[in-house]
């Protein structure tokens, strides 16, 4: 008896559907920098001074593991810059779009948004304000 073309279709439909889910084995590379940081501000941290995040610019830091960034309105955002891919620190902005070193994920730093695979998912939003020409950002919003 010979095979139904609709299954094999099937089961290449299946295969793409469980791909995402491969991503979770790779999140082992999270654990080799060892720094022992919290991945993300669990308190209101302070950054920086406010006029380091020029309109339509971003700024990323890396020893909080937040990346600030603000509209051209002046009103800030603060997204988590751990990958949520396999949870790698981001170390590179390129103006707007952070670059994540260990797989190439690229993120939008005014939104979260995910530019390129293979993250899926945003960066996590956090809490952002301005007191006395300082950036403080907090946990996550
Ligand atoms: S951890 Fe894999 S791309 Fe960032």
């Amino acid at each position: 008896m010979p095979g139904r073309p609709s299954a094999s279709r099937r089961t290449v439909l299946r295969g793409a559907a469980l791909t995402p889910v491969a991503g979770l084995g790779l999140a082992a590379c999270s654990g080799g920098s060892g720094g022992g940081a919290p991945a993300t501000p669990t308190a209101p941290v302070v950054l920086g001074a406010e006029s380091e995040v020029a309109k339509g610019g971003a700024e990323l830091y890396q020893d909080q593991n937040v990346v600030v960034s603000r509209a051209e309105d002046g009103s800030l955002k603060a997204f988590s810059s751990i990958c949520t891919h396999a949870g790698c620190a981001i170390n590179k902005l390129d103006g707007t779009t952070l670059v994540c070193p260990c797989h190439g994920s690229e993120f939008d730093a005014r939104t979260g948004k995910v530019l390129r695979a293979p993250a899926t998912e945003p960066l996590n939003a956090l809490t952002v304000e301005a007191k006395n020409g300082k950036i403080v950002a907090g946990p996550e919003a």
